[in-house]
């Protein structure tokens, strides 16, 4: 039996608001993701993920979807959402959209319609209460219940008062939801990346939160054995459709064990999120706990373990780990441990988070910096459409630029390319087992191995040089910096080796 595609790809993730704009409106659109689909066909990734593109009255930049079944005028439209699919599927990439099931906006006609009154069909749609319960929503904006006055009950919502839960416990809610990825299943997406889906299910007598949990977050903690069967649901119906489509989704538990468990027993999710390293310090110890604790919990579930360092919530990898030789020295790990890796657009250029300034500051949540718009070429507008983006450039626009980055060999951009070629061109780092290899304290050292392939990676954590201890048999395939030498690691630098 061959290995489903997704198993090997690498995964591109758009933010499609900062990609690129063509429209000059400031905002990045879909026409402006499929004039740059030749750059992900140099770098060689396999697919791409969009954030959503759905209408929205944008209070959480989309993920307040008012309509599911198409596409915010910002972006473009429906005819435009099918030629890039189909110039995407023309270049062998794969096309994954974000799926919202945990909620809607509240502009969505299904809440305007269950907040009409309490006896309209949709109703129940959402989760009513005549008393709130004592728990908090995720953004730190207080109570994760609303009270909608002119029918004098309270609503539910995990996020933005703006962002009301569905309840999936009314199988309308599920058919509903099954419905909208049937819709852009026929419009040929390969797949979905579900959002904070470890929400879905509730625990039907709505419990308090104890004491000591009152006044933090829900997301982090609910895990309820009812989402489980939810998510059966899905699977059975995505892989009755055409076979090969995927799931990701957004598990957002602390626990790796647990996050395993929404594998199911290969019947829930195809893939998890795993954000080990996205909250790791860049610290060797540090991340082979990480590593060696999803190894643990993944390989007896015989869940395909995910890898990121970088998404569209969290301060980019480059600024936490704190240089730019960290961030080149933890691509090699991210494109060689076993597992799907996520790519966050502008990582591959090396960008560091943005600051941006308290007057144009527009996430209520702080996420602004890593959502800078992608400066594509040195110069004013950095090929954007409009030279004034909806949020700063992040810091040294035009030596991070795509196109300079292209001109220089020994770039982050083309260090992300040759990591890119080396891994598809092996079946050890794309399939091969993973054992730890002994090095010295602050070295990451381990082995991929496939029959004869075998591929040896080592990290340097420390700002110092360290011996490898490999000899003459070992031929470096990649360096993050410069030309590398199997006999010693430089500071911050990581060699894949053969053999
Ligand atoms: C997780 C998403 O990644 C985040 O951006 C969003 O705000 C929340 N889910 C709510 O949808």
């Amino acid at each position: 039996m061959t290995a489903p595609w997704w198993r090997s790809a690498v995964v591109y993730q758009i933010y499609p608001r900062s990609f690129l704009d063509t429209d000059g409106d400031g905002v990045g659109d879909l026409e402006g993701i499929r004039r740059r689909l030749d750059h992900l066909t140099w770098l060689g990734v396999d697919a791409l993920w969009l954030s959503p593109i759905y209408p929205s009255p944008m209070a959480d930049f989309g993920y307040d979807v008012a309509d599911h079944r198409d596409v915010d005028p910002v972006f473009g439209d429906l005819a435009a959402f099918d030629r890039l699919v189909t110039e995407a599927h023309d270049r062998g990439l794969r096309v994954l959209l974000d799926w919202v099931p945990n909620h809607t906006s509240d502009r969505h006609p299904w809440f305007v319609a269950a907040r009409s009154s309490r006896h309209d069909p949709q109703r129940d749609w959402y989760i009513w209460r005549d008393r709130p319960t004592n728990w908090t929503s995720a953004f730190g904006t207080g109570a994760a219940w609303t009270r909608d006055e002119a029918t004098d009950q309270y609503y539910l919502h995990h996020f933005l008062p703006q962002q009301p839960d569905l309840n999936w416990a009314n199988p309308e809610v599920v058919e509903a939801m099954h419905g909208v990825l049937y819709f852009w299943l026929d419009r040929g997406v390969d797949g979905f990346r579900a959002d904070v889906v470890h929400l879905l299910g509730r625990d039907p007598a709505f419990p308090d939160d104890p004491p000591e949990r009152v006044g933090s977050s829900r997301v982090g903690t609910h895990d309820e054995p009812v989402t489980h069967a939810l998510l059966r649901g899905i699977r059975g119906m995505l892989d009755g459709y055409a076979g090969d489509r995927v799931m990701v989704g957004e598990v957002n538990l602390a626990d790796s064990a647990a996050i395993a468990a929404y594998y199911g027993r290969g019947d829930e999710l195809h893939l998890a999120f795993n954000f080990g390293l996205l909250f790791a310090p860049w610290d060797a110890a540090r991340w082979r706990e990480v590593i060696a604790e999803v190894l643990a919990a993944y390989t007896p579930a015989d869940a395909w373990p995910t890898w990121v360092l970088s998404n569209h919530d969290q301060p980019r990898h480059r600024t936490r780990y704190g240089s730019a030789g960290r961030a080149r020295a933890a691509a090699v790990a991210l494109l060689t441990l076993p597992g799907t890796p996520f790519l966050y657009a502008g990582e591959e250029l090396g960008l560091a988070h943005a600051e941006i300034p308290p007057e144009r500051a527009l996430d209520p949540d702080g996420r602004d910096g890593c959502r800078a718009p992608i400066p594509w070429q040195p110069g004013p507008a950095h090929g954007w459409a409009s030279a004034q983006p909806w949020l700063p450039w992040p810091p040294e626009p035009d030596a991070h630029s795509a196109a300079r980055l292209r001109e220089d060999p020994g770039s982050i951009l083309h260090l992300y390319r040759r990591l890119l070629a080396a891994r598809r061109a092996s079946p050890a780092l794309t399939g091969g087992e993973f054992a730890w290899l002994d090095a010295p304290p602050g070295v990451l050292a381990y082995t991929r191995t496939t029959g004869q392939d075998r591929r040896t990676v080592l990290v340097n954590h420390t700002d110092d040089s360290q011996p490898t201890g490999l000899d003459g048999a070992h031929e470096v395939v990649v360096s993050s910096r410069g030309e590398g030498d199997r006999r010693t690691l430089a500071p911050s630098q990581a060699l894949l080796l053969r053999s």
